[in-house]
């Protein structure tokens, strides 16, 4: 499995397990466990989530060193600014019982039409997270679901550049301008809803092209992300599909299929924009 190198030399690896809606019901943190003994190393939580009990719990009762399991929370729009963004840290450390977190993000950026002042309430709350960065509670900081323009407003006003964006990316819905945007400025590009929620496995061109490679639908959605230097973090509640979802680097989609799959028109988008 090859794993995506940030800026500051942190390594982290090609797939992460998504904990979105994965500890419903009565269940806790059953799926996490079974994650963790699946073999996955990192976690993609929020404070949006309201499971970091859950993940936290998890990681520090598997018997796997702390150091092992890499673990990224979220910053959720209503406690952005200075001085909340530091309070939610803290917050979330106290609900995972952490005294370092890997990856610390930005969930969305607020934009002009929620929020009059939205380039000052991004740029006081990268402050803070440079601030957490710096004083190495956290290993490493960027942000999610931002576009070129939200984030240029921290990248012309910067000490440190975001190292990761997280991005709905998956067939159907590739945000090439953002991605590329991403990249050329070393951040690493990681893809939520991979699986398009589910929406797009049913699509007959997906479910050819895998069959052609003989891959399940969800392994060749991740395989194809994977194979663009995209870190997936699928989400899964089954020991099966959460081991499926791990078999994504045995196969390689041939150039003439990748160009096809990238120009179909849009399947699958959750309705989720930043700006709207
Ligand atoms: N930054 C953001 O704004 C943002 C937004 C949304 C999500 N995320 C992150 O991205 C993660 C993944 O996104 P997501 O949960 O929205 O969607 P997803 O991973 O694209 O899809 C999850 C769905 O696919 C099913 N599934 C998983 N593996 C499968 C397989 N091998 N075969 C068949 N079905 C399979 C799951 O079913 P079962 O659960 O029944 O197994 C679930 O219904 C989240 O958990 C979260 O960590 C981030």
């Amino acid at each position: 499995m090859k794993t995506f190198k940030l800026s500051n030399g942190i390594e982290l690896p090609g797939i992460g397990y998504g904990t979105y809606l994965s500890t419903e019901g009565s269940k806790g943190d059953e799926a996490i466990r079974m994650a963790l003994e699946a073999g996955y190393r990192y976690l993609d939580t929020a404070s949006f989530y309201k499971n970091e009990e859950e993940v936290g719990k998890a990681v520090r009762e598997s018997g796997i060193p702390r150091e092992e399991i890499m673990t990224a929370s979220k910053i959720w729009k209503t406690e952005m600014g200075y001085e909340n963004t530091l309070k939610a840290f803290e917050n979330s450390m106290e609900r995972l019982g952490f005294d370092y977190l890997d990856v610390y993000l930005i969930h969305w950026p607020y934009n002009e039409l929620s929020n009059a002042d939205w380039k000052e309430t991004i740029r006081e709350t990268w402050t803070a997270m440079e601030k957490l960065y710096e004083e190495g509670k956290v290993k490493a900081i960027g942000v999610s679901n931002f576009l070129p323009h939200h984030l240029d407003v921290i990248l012309n006003d910067c000490k440190i550049k975001p190292m990761v964006n997280q991005l709905e990316l998956h067939v159907g819905y590739m945000q090439t301008v953002a991605v590329e945007y991403s990249k050329k400025h070393g951040i690493v590009i990681q893809a939520w809803s991979p699986l398009g929620r589910k929406r797009i496995m049913e699509e007959e061109t997906v479910v050819k092209m895998a069959e052609k490679y003989k891959k399940s639908v969800a392994e060749f959605l991740l395989g194809f992300l994977y194979q663009q230097d995209i870190m997936v973090l699928p989400k899964a509640s089954n020991m099966e599909r959460i081991k499926e979802n791990l078999l994504i680097d045995d196969f390689t989609i041939d150039d003439e299929d990748m160009k096809f799959l990238l120009c179909l028109p849009q399947i699958g988008w959750s309705g989720e924009h930043p700006d709207f």
